[in-house]
């Protein structure tokens, strides 16, 4: 028998195991989950639960961590390879949502969809409003993995040139999308309209996009992150914004979840907020629910073609 617990919200469908016990408890405290987690086989988390090298301590009968989702920057890797405890993830379940996301922030921004909704509701029609069009404009793409590759393929409906910029992967993929490669970040920031990151958050792309970067943007450009927090630096992004260069930005995360309701980016004019939704759809959730524990229950039987 094997006892698997889901720490963060989840649509994970019927377990068809019958060697698998399963207890769904999304929004357990940390202090409880160090409590439990000893008697657990497997850990299924999305990017919540922080699995640390304490968490990882503690479960001293865990073998296997499922991340449901792609992002795999709350897990200790290296504490989870010291301890043997097996590490997958599912990225290609929420590429098709997360670049949706993307996109429905850049257009809010460009239309000032959000101050309209809410002008609306406070009984203005105030349609003196203009906003910016996408034809022909230049985005630019920082990561054209799954989730870049699908914005780019995006952008060609809007009619938009597209570059990128990402030193790992081969010309010839950005070729197959269309994409103007860039091996020069700073090359391609001086000619983007429209900017969005789809990184992994490493030690290289932690605040890649600071100040010096959003400066090299033309005056009135849209950013937009939809990654990870602090691939945009905040504070510099937060400082630009104030000294008027930019449009606006388009934000999905920060670097502590949720942010303080004193965050000065929660409350400023020029940004629209989402809430880490980038993989929240009803179709995605489906597709990373069935496939993270599908994951864990084979990895859990020896089968490590997944583990990463
Ligand atoms: P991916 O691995 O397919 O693509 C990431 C790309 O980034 C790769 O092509 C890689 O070469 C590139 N890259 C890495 N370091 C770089 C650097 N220093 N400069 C430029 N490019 C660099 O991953 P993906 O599935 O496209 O997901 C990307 C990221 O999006 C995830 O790591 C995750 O953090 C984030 N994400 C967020 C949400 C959300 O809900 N907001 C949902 C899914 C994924
Ligand atoms: C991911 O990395 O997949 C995203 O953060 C989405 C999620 O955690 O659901």
């Amino acid at each position: 028998m094997w006892r698997i617990l889901v720490t963060d919200e989840m649509r994970l469908g019927e377990v068809r195991h019958p060697e698998v016990r399963l207890d769904y408890r999304p929004g357990m405290a940390r202090e409880e989950i160090l409590e439990v987690i000893g008697r657990y086989d497997a850990l299924i988390t999305r990017s919540r639960t922080r699995v640390d090298a304490e968490l990882l301590e503690a479960g001293v009968n865990l073998r296997v961590v499922g991340r449901g989702g792609v992002g795999v920057d709350n897990v200790d890797l290296e504490a989870a390879s010291r301890r043997g405890v097996l590490v997958v993830n599912v990225p290609e379940a929420n590429t098709r949502s997360a670049a949706e996301l993307a996109w429905a922030l850049l257009l809010a921004v460009a239309r000032g969809l959000v101050e309209s909704d809410r002008k609306i509701r406070e009984g203005q029609w105030d349609r003196k409003y203009l906003g910016l069009e996408l034809d022909r404009k230049t985005i630019g793409i920082v990561g054209l993995g799954r989730i870049g590759g699908q914005v780019a393929k995006f952008a060609k409906g809007f009619d938009m040139r597209v570059l990128a910029y990402d030193p790992y992967i081969p010309r010839s993929r950005a070729q197959t999308l269309g994409v103007e490669l860039y091996d020069d970040l700073a090359d391609m920031l001086r000619q983007c309209q429209f900017l969005t990151v789809h990184t992994p958050l490493t030690e290289e792309t932690r605040g890649m996009i600071g100040r010096r970067e959003l400066y090299l943007l033309p005056k009135g450009a849209v950013v937009v992150n939809a990654a990870r927090g602090g691939i945009v630096d905040e504070k510099a992004l937060l400082e630009v914004l104030d000294e008027g260069h930019l449009w606006g930005a388009g934000l999905d995360v920060f670097v502590e979840e949720p942010p303080g309701v004193g965050h000065p980016l929660v409350h400023h004019p020029k940004v629209v907020h989402t809430a880490h939704l980038g993989a929240n759809t009803l179709e995605a959730q489906e597709r990373v629910g069935e496939a993270v524990l599908e994951r864990v229950i084979e990895t859990l039987q020896g089968n490590l073609a997944h583990a990463l």
